[in-house]
């Protein structure tokens, strides 16, 4: 019964009606990892601010997303209001500054009476509540699924309920759906309204942990999980890795797992850059961009890497390669272009040298470019352990 349904919806999907949001991944930052219950108005205005003038808003990060722990509860009427020792002013005035700022406003709810973070959930209240946030002025709904029921129908309605209500208010609302991946919800959450929806467990701010399961996830566990989704992602709807933990050194609450992993190397950070920008995964991240380090600044506005990733064709690399601790993924560009990228998953350094025709299915004559020299080269070379080499190559 279930596998019917899932059917029926995934045809459905391949017929969803692409709206105009979210042709690209959306890129921007969320405060989760970092801020947690300290999400106020003050830090979303400094992060504002700070998007400005670190040149991330010129680089294409557009969206600040509250999430969870905004909330303070309803009103007699029912209506969302914020936290208001921590937003003094209301959720309208701050998506004005960050308007006024030219960036976009994001805010988290659940599909459930309860978020995560056991705060006032949207269930039962959604066509109010998409209409409170579309009246404040909300860009873009992180819609979470603790203390839901497990079921796909049940999240399909769940999530289809609030994909309807945020139409209905006709304000143009990014609508991230978040169950974890735990219901195949690339089959099913474009047909819900999702623009983007995670397809792993929340990720931590390590290269590799023993294995995937629930809270204990690195990198490359999620990017495993990735394998196979390629077909789904495109214009208008994205498969999620969830969020750059790039540049949080261990800091994170959530991400080091209350200090049990310690973080990763500048080298790792470039990596899942570099992954997601292959991906067409959303490129939200939580370091604290008010403190920025030069290196991991370069990371973060690296031009290159973010044209890869906001490419208009919107293709998720597949991974092509895999020999001897060599990964390689290749990602169709537009222009008749693929990117191509290296990754060393071995915790030493490896010699590399792949044959562009048998082994990543470049048939004829190719120009091929280093990132970001942009010599000219061929696919072989050393790299240190976790260190990824991209290229891009052209049809001669
Ligand atoms: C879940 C989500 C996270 C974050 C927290 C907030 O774990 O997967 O991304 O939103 O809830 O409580």
């Amino acid at each position: 019964m279930t596998g019917c349904l899932l059917f029926f919806i995934s045809t459905c999907s391949l017929y969803a009606q692409t709206d105009s949001l979210a042709l690209t991944p959306p890129m921007g930052w969320n405060s989760w990892n970092l801020f947690e219950d300290e999400v106020s108005e003050t830090l979303v205005k400094e992060i504002a601010d700070a998007m400005v003038s670190s040149g991330m808003l010129a680089a294409g990060y557009t969206y600040i997303v509250m999430d969870d722990f905004w909330v303070g509860g309803r009103d007699a009427k029912n209506r969302l209001y914020a936290d208001r020792k921590r937003f003094p002013n209301g959720i309208k005035a701050l998506a004005d500054y960050v308007h006024g700022k030219g960036l976009k406003l994001g805010i988290y709810s659940d599909a459930a009476p309860l978020t995560c973070g056991g705060v006032t959930g949207s269930y039962n209240f959604e066509e109010l509540d998409a209409q409170t946030f579309a009246d404040w002025g909300i860009d873009y709904l992180k819609y979470d699924y603790c203390n839901a029921p497990a079921d796909v129908v049940t999240a399909f309605a769940r999530y289809k309920k609030m994909g309807d209500a945020l139409k209905q208010t006709h304000r143009p609302i990014v609508y991230s759906i978040c169950e974890w991946g735990q219901r195949q919800p690339w089959l099913w959450a474009k047909a819900a309204g999702g623009h983007l929806w995670r397809t792993t467990w929340d990720i931590r701010d390590t290269w590799r942990s023993k294995e995937y399961r629930n809270s204990a996830n690195g990198i490359m566990n999620v990017v495993d999980k990735e394998q196979g989704l390629e077909q789904y992602a495109g214009p208008g709807g994205w498969n999620d890795p969830d969020l750059l933990v790039l540049g949080l050194f261990g800091k994170g609450k959530s991400s080091s797992l209350n200090g049990t992993y310690k973080g990763c190397t500048l080298t790792e950070y470039r990596t899942q850059f570099t992954l997601w920008c292959m991906l067409a995964a959303p490129l939200m991240v939580n370091l604290d961009v008010r403190h920025l380090q030069d290196s991991v600044k370069a990371i973060l506005l690296d031009k290159d890497l973010i044209a890869i990733n906001q490419d208009a064709l919107g293709k998720q690399a597949s991974r092509v390669y895999e020999q001897d601790s060599i990964l390689a993924y290749r990602k169709e560009l537009s222009g008749h272009r693929i990117a191509v990228c290296v990754i060393n998953v071995s915790s030493g350094e490896k010699r590399f040298n792949i044959n562009a025709d048998a082994a990543l299915g470049l048939h004829g004559k190719w120009n091929i470019t280093h990132l970001p020299s942009r010599r000219r080269a061929a696919f072989k070379g050393t790299l240190r352990p976790h260190e990824s080499s991209v290229y891009i190559c052209e049809a001669e």
